[in-house]
């Protein structure tokens, strides 16, 4: 059974859930039934990755077929940049819903800091980063009042909770004073290759539950070719963590997914491969030794991964600046 952690709105968020980034249309209702089938409850979506609408035909499927009941499920998605003036939250929100078949999200989150222009779904859905061409271009909207249409999701029952991703401390300790709900989850890259535990230390103090994404560090990178992440050690080959899987009888991705969960944090790992979704989730029932959990975070080097200027050759966004 996988742990769950609750939440400042008071409801239990899985502690472990399922990543959607990066799975294909083909693939991906399929994929959201099996890993419904593995035992996984909390799905992370997002506008961006372009296949909510096969999000929501797989939870529908596994719903008809008995596996679950929507009540059971903790689906998740986000807010693009590109609509987060206050006017545009709701009505995209209900767009997203509509795609997942499903009247409410369990979790809506802010998806990054730093609202761009509107850009029309009937022009281009999902909007992406670009205006037009190679143009971003940014809106007046400030993070206070994207919050705003936020909370107001809550009152219209549309999100249960409500939370943030790729913020940092600056900008949490602002939200912190003017919120009305408190962002109930901060959702950040995080593993052995960037820690962040200030951001994390915060958050505690906050009550602001954490989930680590792109937990597998590099992995999740290779395939654009960065060359930062082609240089790193492959942290599944790495020697201290191999070495301490062996001496669990466990795989080096589980040791990595025990790493963040056993210290609180919530992981939402994505693989296409349905024999190893289970292996995933099963990333609870055992315990590191603290000595094990000091070495693994002593390999922190602040090295990041998923920033947009690692992504644009020619248009630069300094989000974590
Ligand atoms: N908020 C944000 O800005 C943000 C950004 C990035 C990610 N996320 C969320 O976090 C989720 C997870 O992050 P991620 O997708 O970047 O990557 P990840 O979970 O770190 O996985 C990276 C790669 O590792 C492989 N893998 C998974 N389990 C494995 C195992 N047991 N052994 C060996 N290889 C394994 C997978 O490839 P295979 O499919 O081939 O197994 C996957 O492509 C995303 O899907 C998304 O939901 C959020």
């Amino acid at each position: 059974m996988t742990p769950t952690i609750k939440l400042s709105s008071g409801y239990e968020m899985p502690q472990v859930g399922f990543g959607l980034w990066k799975v294909d249309n083909k693939v991906c209702a399929d994929t959201v039934y099996n890993a419904i089938k593995s035992g996984y409850r909390l799905l992370d979506g997002a506008c961006d990755y372009g296949n909510e609408k096969e999000c929501g035909e797989g939870v529908a499927r596994a719903i008809k077929d008995g596996l679950v009941k929507r009540e059971e499920l903790f689906i998740v998605s986000k807010l693009w940049p590109t609509f987060n003036d206050p006017e545009q939250v709701t009505p995209v929100v209900k767009r997203q819903l509509a795609d997942w078949q499903i009247d409410y999200f369990d979790l809506y989150l802010i998806h990054f800091p730093g609202a761009l222009k509107f850009v029309d779904p009937s022009v281009r859905y999902p909007p992406g980063w670009q205006y037009e061409g190679d143009k971003i271009i940014r809106s007046k909207t400030t993070i206070q009042d994207t919050w705003r249409a936020m909370e107001a999701l809550v009152d219209q029952k549309l999100a249960r909770s409500i939370g943030i991703s790729n913020f940092q401390a600056q900008l949490i300790y602002d939200m912190v004073r003017y919120a009305r709900i408190p962002p109930a989850t901060l959702q950040i890259e995080h593993h052995p290759y960037l820690v962040q535990q200030e951001l994390l230390n915060l958050c505690k103090e906050e009550g602001i539950a954490v989930t680590a994404y792109s937990s597998f560090g590099p992995a999740s990178f290779l395939e654009f070719g960065f060359k930062h992440a082609e240089a790193m050690v492959p942290l599944m080959k790495d020697p201290l963590i191999t070495d301490i899987a062996a001496k669990h009888g466990k795989q080096p991705s589980q040791i990595l997914l025990r790493w963040a969960t056993q210290r609180g944090l919530a992981v939402i790992p994505k693989t296409s491969r349905a024999e190893v979704m289970a292996q995933n989730l099963d990333c609870t029932s055992f315990d590191l030794a603290q000595e094990d959990i000091d070495k693994i975070s002593a390999k922190d080097g602040n090295i990041r991964f998923n920033q947009p200027s690692n992504y644009f050759a020619t248009q630069k966004m300094w989000i974590f600046g």
